[in-house]
């Protein structure tokens, strides 16, 4: 049997150390150090001092689990095509908002077979509310290459994964993890936060992307990786929440760092954000006999690819003179000037129309 050496931090109340599994032993008479808070104990068979980190974890889910249209039961298979599609509808959209969609998707089109023969305009009208019309573009594409050139399979490698359409780092690690039960690492905003609250990350994010991701794989288990990985999620949207984290209730309280500071609010930390831009264009209401209103399908690359809009001018940085934005009119006709502005704020700037 292979021991590792580990030193623990006691901490101020002393740390609660337990026989989980069988994989700690406390070393009793002149091997035990006590220096400060530090206590020297050996670890069986894993060596390091977090390797018991993703256990605790898995205890909590097994009892606090939050029960999800796409989720299995914890331990059991679950189906790729809802794990795609739901990580697909849940990139930059609420639990609460996909559920409703992702049960209509899957009342629609059962399987990814049924979704790759749709037509596209019936999948696009399916996705209107879910905004950015990009992603179901790439997912009706995506089905019509598992469906045509992977005999319906997905792939379970995190590789494979992201060379399909619509499918980025997070989306092909969550995806593997949870369908596949591969030990990838999806980190998104919400794994961020715990780990930079974990391990009391002093770098600014974006910067300390790199050091949450190695932190983040370092913790992930070799088994039970699905379950482990949807643990991580449900901590940081249900317990370790951006403000007002519920400390008191989470698993890892007495190892995370932020919280035994007293400060985890402040994590993760933050570049002070940039002043945002404010961009004003005209935008051009015609309306037919029959009360009918003109719209337009946006570019499909680049900001809200492929959505309907009012005709407009650009949206630059500076005042539009009448004379200027009536040269981007849709149609030479009477145009009458409506008073009122409708404002938007996008990542990067602040919109006036
Ligand atoms: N956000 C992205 N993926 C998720 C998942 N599998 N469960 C809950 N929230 C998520």
């Amino acid at each position: 049997e292979n021991w590792f050496c580990n030193f623990f931090d006691a901490g101020a109340d002393g740390f609660k150390f337990s026989a989980r599994n069988g994989h700690f032993q406390m070393v009793t008479g002149p091997s035990i150090k006590r220096n400060g808070t530090l206590i020297l104990c050996y670890c069986r068979g894993m060596n390091r001092s977090i390797s018991y980190l993703p256990a605790i974890l898995l205890e909590w889910y097994d009892r606090h689990q939050r029960v999800l249209p796409w989720s299995a039961r914890a331990g059991a298979k679950s189906d790729p095509y809802r794990v795609w599609l739901s990580e697909i509808m849940l990139q930059q959209t609420t639990v609460a908002t996909v559920k409703g969609y992702f049960g209509n998707f899957l009342g629609r089109w059962p399987t990814v077979t049924d979704l790759a023969a749709a037509e596209l305009d019936d999948v696009l009208h399916a996705w209107q509310g879910l905004g950015y019309y990009a992603r179901a573009r790439n997912l009706h594409k995506c089905a019509q290459t598992v469906a045509g050139q992977l005999n319906g399979q997905f792939p379970s490698e995190e590789g494979d994964l992201l060379a399909l359409p619509g499918i980025g780092p997070y989306t092909a690690a969550a995806i593997a993890a949870i369908a596949f039960d591969r030990a990838a690492t999806p980190v998104d905003g919400n794994i961020e936060r715990v780990m930079s609250r974990l391990y009391r990350i002093s770098e600014p994010l974006p910067g300390a992307k790199l050091e949450i991701k190695a932190r983040a794989a370092a913790m992930t288990p070799s088994s039970r990786c699905g379950d482990y990985a949807q643990a991580v999620m449900d901590l940081g949207a249900t317990i370790c929440t951006p403000r007002k984290p519920a400390c008191s209730l989470c698993p890892w309280r007495e190892h995370c760092a932020a919280s035994r500071a007293g400060d985890e609010g402040s994590f993760p930390k933050k570049i002070p954000k940039k002043r945002k831009p404010t961009r004003v264009g005209v935008a051009f209401w015609l309306e037919d006999r029959c009360g009918r209103i003109l719209l337009r399908r946006r570019e499909e690359c680049g900001l809200l690819g492929g959505m309907m809009e009012f005709p407009s001018t650009d949206w630059v940085e500076g005042t539009w003179q009448d004379d200027e934005a009536l040269a981007a009119a849709p149609v030479k006709t009477d145009w009458q000037i409506v008073s009122g502005t409708v404002r938007h704020t996008f990542t990067h700037f602040h919109l006036e129309l």
